[in-house]
């Protein structure tokens, strides 16, 4: 048996000693970029194989969690392409505004910034007390950044480009203070949002969601994965709900592609057929 075919063994082993200890099934992500991130994670524990991590893990806690710092990447920011967020401001927001009460479903929304970007462009279309936005992800950490809504002032620059980009129609310096080199969000803003964890792996539907975002986060998965984590968003979403996936990211070679309508290809924004 060659080197290669082993190490793969080793990885499996660890996958399943990591699912029972701690109830965390990394077993379809996408086999190359597990294997990248636990190449990292070996770099920064000083060892060299794979099996070398499975005591370590199984009996520290405090490894377990930089494992799942190193596989959750929570890279993210302020209106993450900005014409996906015009986008849904002008071919989203008419629908829901039809609605006297709406439901949105950030899942995987890593530190949050994805959430408050909407929230501020909902607030701007006069439809943010209507909305009731959930936002999820594995990584607890994450959540917690995401919950107290304050970000480095560094990137607000940026953030504000991606803004005006988005359709943003004042200032957004309106929508958050300043504290030495951070800002925070107004209290509006974080209280129309509901921060919490939701493994897509293993927890259950957001029921009757009108729209459904999770940007980003399907490069990480293998099909199969994906195409039950499809199937989640189907069950989760009304009949006519949008879904939206990152711009790298499809529907298109999905079992439940004949479940959506594509309303842009190039955002990869879908609608729930009827
Ligand atoms: C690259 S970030 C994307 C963040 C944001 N949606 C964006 O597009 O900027 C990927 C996020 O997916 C989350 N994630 C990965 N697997 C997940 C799972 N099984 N359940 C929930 N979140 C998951 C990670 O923790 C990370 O925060």
């Amino acid at each position: 048996m060659e080197l290669t075919e082993i190490a793969e063994i080793e990885i499996d082993t660890l996958l399943d000693a990591i699912r029972r200890r701690y109830d965390y099934d990394f077993s379809n992500y996408a086999r190359s970029s597990l294997k990248r991130r636990i190449n990292g994670l070996l770099i920064k524990e000083k060892l060299e194989m794979p099996y070398q991590l499975i005591p370590r893990i199984l009996y520290d806690e405090e490894v377990f969690n930089r494992f799942l710092s190193e596989l959750s990447v929570t890279v993210t920011e302020m209106y993450r392409d900005p014409e996906f967020f015009r986008n849904l401001v002008e071919s989203i927001f008419p629908v829901l505004n039809t609605y006297p009460y709406f439901k949105i479903w950030h899942a995987g929304c890593a530190t949050g910034e994805e959430a408050y970007s909407l929230a501020v462009l909902l607030k701007e279309a006069g439809l943010l007390d209507r909305a009731k936005i959930y936002a999820t992800d594995y990584n607890n950490k994450s959540i917690d950044i995401a919950k107290q809504g304050i970000y480095s002032a560094e990137n607000v620059e940026v953030s504000n480009k991606g803004y005006l980009k988005a359709g943003g129609m004042h200032r957004f310096s309106d929508y958050y203070t300043n504290h030495y080199d951070a800002i925070k969000f107004n209290d509006e803003l974080r209280n129309a949002i509901t921060f919490a964890y939701h493994n897509l792996v293993k927890d259950g539907v957001f029921g009757e969601m009108n729209l459904i975002i999770c940007r980003n986060v399907f490069i990480y998965f293998d099909s199969e994965l994906q195409n039950y984590v499809l199937n989640l968003f189907n069950e989760s979403a009304i009949s006519k709900g949008f879904l939206c996936l990152g711009n790298k990211e499809t529907i298109r070679f999905s079992i439940l592609k004949d479940k959506f309508a594509t309303l842009s290809e190039g955002n990869s924004i879908y609608r729930k057929k009827d």
